[in-house]
């Protein structure tokens, strides 16, 4: 099979930035967690299409949170020529998300979106409902998602949308789910939707939904123990991580990046393996036998 994506998207989620850079809960620095995500990106070598965020971009929906964001997002972007795609978590706020992401006029109506990336159709859907923590889509909401998607997109096409439409069978988590997931199913059958990006749950997890794959990403903060005692709850500052996703003609392919600190337990660079490479099979071979 071709191994070149017809799209590259990077997939963090849950950044989570706090008013005036306040310690997450006492202990995470939320810009840093991002700041440290990003920070191999531009030099990785991957043909970026778009970076999508998938909600909780700030933890208390603070306007100098948003401009944070953008101000650690948008280099990044720039350097790779990427499109980059906020979507609406519960823990933000859609009249601060319009002003300081869009440089819109601020509105509480959803903050929903269709993003060509080359052929392939990104629909942001907003799923949060003002003043909750659990996920709902609207009426007015499905029934525009249902004239959007008949008409097919060349390449397909994926949803990003914060709350995922799953089970989540960790605890008091199942309280904050996204409800009316039945009508969504049926907005969704017999459509070009090729896959569902979420996040929210602070911990990866992967399924599908009517049949299409979904993948929450980890949160880039802290990350949710959901083996914590007798269905408490727990955030704990490790396992953070992104995506990177490679959308293929055939399929998606989830990767998933782990944010801390790594120290090299072996390295061989892209000269020796450019060496190895111009190698014929049989030297490879013998190399590899060596
Ligand atoms: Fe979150
Ligand atoms: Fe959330």
């Amino acid at each position: 099979m071709n191994t070149a994506a017809e799209s590259v998207l990077i997939h963090p989620s849950d950044t989570h930035l706090t008013r005036a850079r306040q310690p997450l809960h006492g202990g995470v620095d939320s810009d840093a967690q991002l700041a440290r995500a990003l920070r191999a990106l531009p030099h990785a070598g991957l043909d970026v299409t778009a970076i999508v965020v998938t909600g909780d971009i700030a933890d208390e929906g603070d306007e100098d949170a948003y401009t944070r964001a953008r101000a650690l997002l948008e280099p990044v972007a720039a350097q790779l020529d990427a499109r980059l795609v906020w979507v609406m978590g519960n823990h933000d706020d859609r009249a601060a998300f319009r002003r300081a992401l869009h440089g819109e006029e601020p509105s509480t109506a959803p903050v929903d979106a269709v993003v060509d990336l080359d052929g392939l159709r990104l629909v942001v859907l907003d799923t949060s409902v003002p003043g909750s923590h659990h996920g709902e889509l609207s009426d007015d909401q499905l029934s525009w998602l249902q004239h959007v998607l008949p008409a097919a997109a060349p390449r397909g096409t994926v949803i990003a949308m914060h709350h995922p439409p799953l089970p989540l069978p960790f605890g008091f988590l199942g309280m904050t789910g996204l409800r009316g997931q039945e009508r969504l199913a049926e907005v969704l059958a017999g459509s070009d939707v090729r896959g569902i990006l979420a996040g929210h749950l602070h911990y990866a997890a992967h399924s599908t939904f009517a049949g299409i794959p979904v993948t929450a990403a980890a949160a880039t903060c802290y990350t949710a123990d959901i083996l914590a005692a007798h269905g408490s709850m727990r955030g704990v500052d490790a396992g953070q991580a992104f995506d990177i996703v490679h959308v293929y003609d055939d399929r998606i392919l989830h990767s998933t990046v782990p944010i801390s600190e790594s120290p090299a337990l072996y390295e061989v660079t892209a000269e020796q393996l450019r060496a190895f490479m111009s190698l014929s099979p049989e030297e490879r071979e013998a190399l590899a036998h060596a």
